[in-house]
């Protein structure tokens, strides 16, 4: 019997009994379908899409469209996991109507089971009006990429005294709002240890050290097919790029010598 889907009551009690959340990014049916077989529990359509198989240099610039294209090829793709799309940059911080027609669209057109946002207590209202309409939201603190220019890169928040207590007053924030979950970018594993305690939703970590209730990563990355990223917290599971590489050689030797088709891989009438 097939295991029953995952829902975010199934991910708090998840975090109740001490059970580690799995989550990884997926843009397409094919991978999701994979990494859903494999047992991940949570599988988001990251905005990260708009860098990783697009090109682009942040995730600034991804659009509602897109993010509504890979989040329909990717709900055919799973069965178990729960669905998590991302909204992208200026969906959601407009205004709070804004937010609402974006995010129902996303829910409406996608079949996903929830979104994310990034942003701490400022976006907190906007998180209850979301969440007041039926629409499950995943909050995401620390280095949140589409402020990547305000940010000044890619880089660890929350260190200091200062910024630790703002951080934590933010994830508490998010969470009396209604976010079910929260993921924490490049946070200070003691930091990001402190949050999981202070809440009862569950923290998902990328970069962040043991201590959340759970951790994601973009797949593509740990795949080792985006070998352009390197960062200290990746671990890389499988080294994609190189066979793809290697395949890609083996199959131009084989037709320019003359091994491919052969008999085997031909129709003889
Ligand atoms: O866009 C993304 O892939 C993400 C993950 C890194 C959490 O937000």
């Amino acid at each position: 019997m097939p295991d029953s889907p995952v829902t975010t009551v199934g991910l708090h009690a998840m975090k109740r009994d001490g059970r580690k959340i799995v989550a990884l990014t997926a843009y397409d049916a094919l991978f999701a379908g994979l990494v859903d077989e494999a047992g991940t529990d949570v599988v988001l359509v990251g905005d990260s899409v708009n860098t990783v198989l697009c090109g682009q240099p942040t995730t600034v610039s991804a659009t509602l469209e897109q993010m509504i294209y890979h989040g329909r090829i990717v709900r055919t793709g799973v069965r178990r996991a729960l669905l998590v799309i991302d909204m992208p940059f200026l969906t959601y911080q407009v205004s709070i109507e804004d937010a609402k027609r974006n995010t129902g669209r996303v829910m409406q057109t996608t079949g996903a089971s929830a979104v994310k946002l990034e942003g701490g207590a400022w976006l907190a209202p906007t998180v209850r009006a979301i969440v007041e309409m039926g629409v499950p939201v995943m909050a995401h603190l620390g280095f949140t990429p589409q402020s990547v220019h305000a940010l000044g890169g890619a880089r660890v928040q929350g260190r200091g005294t200062e910024a630790a207590d703002r951080l934590v007053a933010d994830a508490q924030s998010l969470e009396e709002a209604g976010a079910f979950a929260l993921v924490l970018e490049l946070v200070p594993a003691p930091l990001a240890e402190r949050v999981t305690a202070a809440l009862s939703i569950p923290t998902i970590g990328i970069g962040s050290g043991p201590g959340c209730d759970g951790q994601v990563l973009v797949l593509h990355d740990m795949l080792g097919l985006n070998e352009s990223f390197k960062a200290k917290f990746l671990k890389r599971y499988a080294a994609l790029a190189e066979e793809v590489r290697r395949a890609a050689r083996a199959f131009g030797d084989d037709v320019r010598e003359g091994r491919y088709p052969d008999r085997d891989h031909s129709f003889s009438t």
